[in-house]
């Protein structure tokens, strides 16, 4: 093969540029960020490949062959992360689900503020099941002369100017967004480096695939109930029943519904009335990439979960999200029933935990 006939392959570096060269006066400063993320999640893709002769070398808490103390993977992708954005000085602060406190960067002038999962699925490590790690970016609200406060940091997901997440597969790779739609990046870890490989990532209008943990059934609102048993009765004209597939890392079950339809709930239940997830770093990100793709993601009322105002930087919500039909039928069977109940029959009141 001539090199001029070999494909043309587009590296994560050079597809940031060619984005900021779009944008007249963009200053290459959020460029910058999704390159230390870039960098960062190769560190933490190498690690999590050791994770499993890790365990065998020596358990997290023990000392390794170096004599150095064997961290947790989620506090070792904690500190990648944390160099990172401390690297190039434009991050101000930092929200980490491994952090009770805001993360103040020695950078007070910095006009961004990072919301991060550094590690999500965190329970399947152990098994060798897929891992990843969640990002959200806004720019903060005050000025960078003044030292950043509280409030720079709680903003609805609707201002994020950037999100994404690093999956740790079967391949390593990025997926992100900065407001133009979604794209991804496949590591080649032989060389060490991300090529696009998932360009503008659209999200099927349909899926034949609902994704949720169904153990927690009995604790669910009767909408829901009846939208899950709709998934399950047998009907050809509409493909049904559909498949049920729950990895129990959200950035994995994300990456299937981005790219093969369907719908990902995390639900509110009577054992966890606001859900599980975390609003600014699992569920506003998601929520993101899923619209950038051309989906939806709601609340239990069937409201955009983007616009929702928040209160607390590690709050929880419920999230429905994925194809546009999918998640419009599980929001109406919500609706249709909750019209049910406040016409008489017993009301579904989550009890507080
Ligand atoms: P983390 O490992 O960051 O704590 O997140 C785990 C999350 C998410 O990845 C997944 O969707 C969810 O927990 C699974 O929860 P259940 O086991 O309750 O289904
Ligand atoms: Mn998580
Ligand atoms: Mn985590």
């Amino acid at each position: 093969m001539s090199p001029s006939s070999a494909k043309r392959l587009i590296t994560l570096e050079e597809f940031i540029i060619q984005g900021q060269n779009r944008f007249r006066g963009a200053t290459g400063e959020l460029s910058q960020l999704l390159r230390d993320i870039g960098l960062a999640s190769k560190i933490i893709s190498r690690e999590v490949n050791k994770a499993g002769i890790t365990n065998i070398l020596g358990l997290a808490g023990s000392q390794n062959v170096q004599g150095e103390t064997v961290k947790k993977l989620d506090i070792f992708s904690n500190d990648q992360m944390l160099h990172a954005f401390a690297r190039s000085g434009i991050v101000s602060m930092v929200i980490s689900e491994e952090n009770e406190e805001i993360i103040r960067m020695q950078s007070s002038s910095g006009k961004y503020v990072v919301f991060m999962d550094p590690l999500d699925g965190s329970s399947n490590i152990d098994v060798n099941v897929a891992i990843g790690t969640i990002f959200s970016v806004f720019m903060r609200k005050s000025d960078s002369e003044d030292y950043p406060v509280d409030e720079d940091a709680l903003q609805p997901g609707i201002n994020q100017v950037a999100a994404g997440y690093v999956l740790y597969g079967s391949s390593t790779i990025m997926v992100y967004t900065t407001g133009i739609g979604v794209n991804g990046f496949t590591l080649d870890p032989s060389i060490g480096e991300f090529f696009l490989s998932h360009p503008d990532i659209k999200i099927p209008e349909f899926g034949s695939f609902y994704s949720i943990n169904e153990g927690n059934y009995n604790g669910w609102s009767p909408g829901l109930k009846k939208f899950i048993e709709y998934c399950k009765e047998k009907d050809e004209a509409t493909k049904r029943p559909f498949t049920s597939r729950y990895i129990g890392s959200m950035v994995a079950d994300v990456q299937r519904t981005l790219l093969k339809g369907g719908i990902f709930i995390y639900p509110e239940s009577i054992a966890k009335p606001k859900g599980k997830l975390r609003l600014m770093y699992e569920c506003n990100p998601m929520a993101f990439l899923v619209e950038q793709a051309g989906g939806m993601a709601v609340d239990k009322h069937g409201n955009r979960l983007l616009e929702r105002e928040v209160t607390n930087i590690h709050e929880r919500s419920e999230i429905y999200m994925g194809s546009r039909d999918n998640v419009q039928l599980c929001a109406d069977y919500m609706k249709r029933y909750r019209k049910t109940v406040s016409s008489g029959t017993k009301a579904f009141e989550p009890a507080e935990v």
